[in-house]
């Protein structure tokens, strides 16, 4: 393993990384085969609880539980909107949960030759003793660690001219680990929202009581408080071309239909569509990010509430995710392609790896991003604002 190799251009703050240190985003540099994918495989799950607290266990899951008519629905996504418990959004989290569930699962990121060099080849599954695991390991085996939401914001860019980005990476025993921060206009925005679009942020919330039930008691409560403190995680591993990738994502509900084991779906709100210009920007700015979001962690489908401007949800829509490219391609003229999306996600992951030479837990690189730009690399040295691994975790005794 490589550890602090200095880099040609000194160490000083906010340097250049050198001759790579700019990657090209238009769709048509990308328009070739879909790249290998493999199907992201569910490698175990966490909660967040009312109190925002982590718990390794899947407490938060909830059941997809629609009413019997998709075509009349009458949910007030206002209601108690007064009462509703809001997860304080000034508190960044980092990939501090991620990480705890890695340290939680350290057996999950041994390499196949030293669990069975050290346990006797006893096979290992979920809930395996701590016992039979070495104590000591070197590196996760694995090239990226970061959120589905980072994964799905990449595979957009090439079609995204609204939203800018802004990601910090650090190299760590062989292990890159990126960081989404919220850049200058996001935070502006942000702070400019009037109460009526606070309000319309936490519809989708709300949207998610009407159509869930509790996992053990099966029943749907829409009169209880809402509380977007309160979340379930799925973490996935999967490989894009040369790349190894483990993820968490924030996932809505279980399918309780489903004959398979996790299988989960997706919910979403949108306003009503009342003409074919709305549906055609529908197809062109909202599906892409739908199926972006679900097709990385192999959500077979999403139920969309429309509403109307008042937050009443009148209907709802179910969109198998593998027809969604097909839908796009027959009403836009020039539709997005996840060909594009995954071989510039592919291309970036590759620019990361070209750029950090620096094994450092220390060493922040930041990747900015804006419409009509290039991504562009600078390294952030250890600028404590974007300083984002916790020291628990850096200092963790399995190391
Ligand atoms: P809608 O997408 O239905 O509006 P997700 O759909 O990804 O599970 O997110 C659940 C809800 O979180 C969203 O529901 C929305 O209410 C809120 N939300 C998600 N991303 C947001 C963002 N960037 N800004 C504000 N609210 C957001
Ligand atoms: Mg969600
Ligand atoms: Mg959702």
């Amino acid at each position: 393993r490589q550890a602090n190799i200095p880099l040609e251009h000194g160490d000083k703050h906010s340097k250049s990384t050198g001759r790579n240190d700019r990657l090209k985003t238009y769709p048509q540099l990308f328009d070739k085969a879909f790249p290998y994918f493999r199907e992201p495989v569910e490698n175990g799950c966490f909660s967040l609880d009312a109190r925002r607290q982590f718990r390794h266990d899947s407490s938060q899951l909830r059941v997809f539980s629609p009413p019997a008519d998709w075509k009349r629905c009458l949910f007030d996504l206002r209601s108690g909107y007064g009462d509703m418990i809001k997860r304080d959004e000034t508190k960044k989290e980092y990939l501090d949960d991620l990480l705890r569930w890695i340290m939680c699962n350290k057996h999950k990121f041994m390499s196949r030759q030293k669990l069975e060099t050290t346990s006797d080849s006893k096979t290992l599954k979920h809930g395996t003793e701590q016992a039979d695991i070495p104590n000591v390991f070197d590196s996760l085996n694995t090239d990226f660690i970061c959120w589905r939401g980072l994964l799905t914001r990449l595979l957009c860019i090439p079609y995204e001219n609204r939203e800018d980005l802004l990601v910090a990476v650090v190299r760590f025993r062989g292990t890159y680990f990126m960081c989404e921060f919220d850049t200058e206009r996001k935070k502006q925005e942000v702070q400019e929202r009037t109460p009526k679009q606070e309000e319309m942020c936490a519809w989708g919330f709300k949207f998610e009581q009407y159509v869930t039930a509790d996992k053990s008691s099966g029943a749907r409560d829409t009169k209880l408080r809402v509380n977007t403190n309160t979340a379930f995680c799925s973490v996935a591993r999967s490989r894009l071309g040369s790349h190894s990738i483990v993820f968490g994502a924030e996932v809505d509900c279980q399918d309780g239909n489903s004959k398979r084991g996790n299988v989960y779906v997706e919910l979403k709100t949108s306003r009503v569509i009342e003409s074919q210009r709305q549906y055609e920007n529908f197809c062109k700015f909202k599906l892409i990010k739908w199926w972006a979001q679900s097709f990385l962690i192999g959500i077979p489908r999403i139920v969309c509430g429309f509403r109307d401007d008042n937050g009443v949800v009148q209907t709802l829509q179910n969109y198998p995710v593998h027809e969604i490219p097909a839908m796009v391609k027959a009403c836009v003229r020039q539709p997005w392609k996840p060909s594009v999306c995954f071989n510039f996600l592919e291309a970036f992951l590759q620019f990361v790896k070209a750029n950090i030479t620096t094994d450092d837990e220390r060493c922040v690189y930041l990747f900015r991003w804006q419409p009509g730009s290039d991504v562009i690399c600078q390294r952030q040295g250890d600028d404590p604002e974007f300083y984002f691994l916790p020291d628990w975790f850096t200092s963790w005794d399995a190391w």
